[in-house]
C-alpha cells in the first residue's frame, strides 16, 4: 500500500496534496449554490461539502472556504437571507464545474454556462434549470472553524422540488433515477449506480 505520514503529507507539492487529501474521504454530494445580490446579480457555484444535519427540522450545512478573497455565494446569501442548492446530474456535469471559475462580482455564471436560471415562487434566489432536485434554503447562521479559517454554513429547507420518478412511496428518494452525479476529490464526477436498500437494522438476538 502507499504510505504517508503527516510530515510526508505537509512536504507534498500543492497540487498533489490538494487532490490527494480532497479524495480520500470518499464521494461527495454536488450541488450548484444559486444566489443573487442585492443589486440583482445572480451567482452560481459549484460545492461538494453540503451535507444533511437533521430532518427536522430540515437542516443543511456546508462548508465555505476562507473568505479571505471575496466569496460571492457568501455575501449574496448573508444579504438576501437565502439561497439554492441544485443537484448536478450527468449531462450538466461540464457547465456545472465551470461554474468555480473566478468570475468578477457583478458577472454571472449563468451568462458563461449553458445552465438556465429559473425563477420559482418569488424566491430570491435563482434555481438552476433542469436540476433533478431544487431546495430553497433560507441562512440561518455560520460557525468558524478555527484549524483553518473556513466557516460552516447552516441552512433551513424551505422549498423542495424532485423530479417524478425520484420519488419513492415512503420518501426515499432514489438519486440514480435522476443520473444525480457524485464528486471524487476536486475535479472527478461520478455516476453512482444503487446496489441495495435495506430495512432499519435491529441488533441480531
Ligand atoms: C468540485 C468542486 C467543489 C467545490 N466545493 C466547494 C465547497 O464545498 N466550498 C467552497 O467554499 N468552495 C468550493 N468550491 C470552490 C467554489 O466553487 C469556487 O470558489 C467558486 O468560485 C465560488 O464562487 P463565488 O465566489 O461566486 O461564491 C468547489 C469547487 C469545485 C470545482
Amino acid at each position: 500500500m502507499h504510505q504517508f505520514d503527516r510530515k510526508e503529507i505537509e512536504d507534498l507539492a500543492k497540487i498533489y496534496r490538494l487532490n490527494l487529501i480532497n479524495s480520500v474521504t470518499g464521494y461527495k454530494s454536488a450541488h450548484l449554490v444559486g444566489t443573487c445580490s442585492e443589486m440583482g446579480n445572480e451567482n452560481l457555484a459549484v460545492f461538494s461539502s453540503v451535507v444533511h444535519l437533521g430532518s427536522n427540522p430540515a437542516l443543511i450545512g456546508f462548508i465555505l472556504r476562507p473568505t479571505t478573497v471575496p466569496r460571492h455565494t457568501h455575501a449574496n446569501m448573508k444579504s438576501t437571507g437565502v439561497f439554492t442548492l441544485n443537484a448536478i446530474s450527468k449531462d450538466q456535469i461540464e457547465e456545472a464545474h465551470h461554474t468555480s471559475a473566478k468570475y468578477p462580482e457583478g458577472v454571472s455564471e449563468f451568462d458563461y454556462t449553458l445552465l438556465e436560471p429559473e425563477k420559482k415562487r418569488d424566491w430570491k434566489a435563482p434555481y438552476v434549470k433542469g436540476a433533478p432536485i431544487q431546495m430553497g434554503c433560507k441562512y440561518l447562521n455560520e460557525y468558524s472553524i478555527a484549524e483553518n479559517d473556513t466557516l460552516l454554513i447552516i441552512g433551513s429547507i424551505e422549498q423542495l422540488y424532485i423530479k417524478k420518478g425520484l420519488l419513492q412511496e415512503d420518501g426515499w428518494v432514489q438519486l440514480d433515477k435522476g443520473e444525480i452525479v457524485s464528486i471524487n476529490g476536486l475535479d472527478g464526477y461520478a455516476l453512482p449506480s444503487l446496489l441495495e436498500r435495506f430495512a432499519y437494522a435491529r441488533p441480531k438476538k
